[in-house]
């Protein structure tokens, strides 16, 4: 019983506290959009028919699957590191029908190319949005926005800034 008890809190460790701790060293910890944001970024994108979002970091769907049922029209997609994240992603995809139009992969977005998306969605943190800043320039096409709730892109300037009482700023970027 108690090496039983000892194996599953060693899997619990591997699949639940090692990848969280990795994903905060390397990018940001598990924080959720607050769903009364999403529509703000849903104005910002001003999303056309065909539109790929990605959303870097996806954490548990809940910004992906909330703009692909809102916007019917546009093909979304998402990444994630941490497995049992991408797994609830997976689970909410298929609950809600929408695996003809949503993907999720489980990796990490360094290692995703850009260059297909017409809109990316960040919620990370100001060092990662500055090294992501350089992937920017290198892979995204022109024309592609880019937002991020909370963290500015450091020495870029916004194109346009979404604000609200007491919530967090919203960023809109437009590569040139
Ligand atoms: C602040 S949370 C935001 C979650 C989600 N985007 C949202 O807004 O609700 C950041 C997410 O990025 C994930 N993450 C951190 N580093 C990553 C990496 N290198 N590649 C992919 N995902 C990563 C974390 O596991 C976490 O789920």
């Amino acid at each position: 019983m108690y090496v039983i008890g000892q194996l599953i809190l060693l899997l619990i460790l591997i699949l639940v506290l090692v990848p969280a701790v990795y994903a905060s060293y390397t990018a940001a910890p598990f924080i959720p959009t607050k769903k009364r944001d999403i529509d703000r970024i849903i104005k910002l994108a001003r999303f056309k028919k065909d539109d790929l979002f990605l959303e870097l970091g996806a954490g548990s769907g809940r910004v992906m699957l909330a703009i692909a049922q809102k916007q019917p029209e546009i093909e979304v997609s998402g990444i994630e590191i941490h497995p049992l994240l991408w797994l609830i992603i997976t689970i909410r995809i298929l609950f809600n029908g929408l695996g003809n139009r949503v993907k999720v992969k489980l990796g990490s977005f360094y290692q995703q190319n850009l260059k297909e998306a017409e809109v990316i969605y960040c919620f990370l943190m100001p060092k990662t949005m500055e090294k992501l800043s350089k992937k920017f320039i290198r892979e995204c096409k022109r024309g592609t926005r880019i937002i991020s709730r909370v963290f500015p892109i450091p020495g870029w300037q916004a194109r346009q800034i979404s604000t609200a009482k007491n919530e967090p700023s919203v960023y809109l970027y437009i590569i040139k």
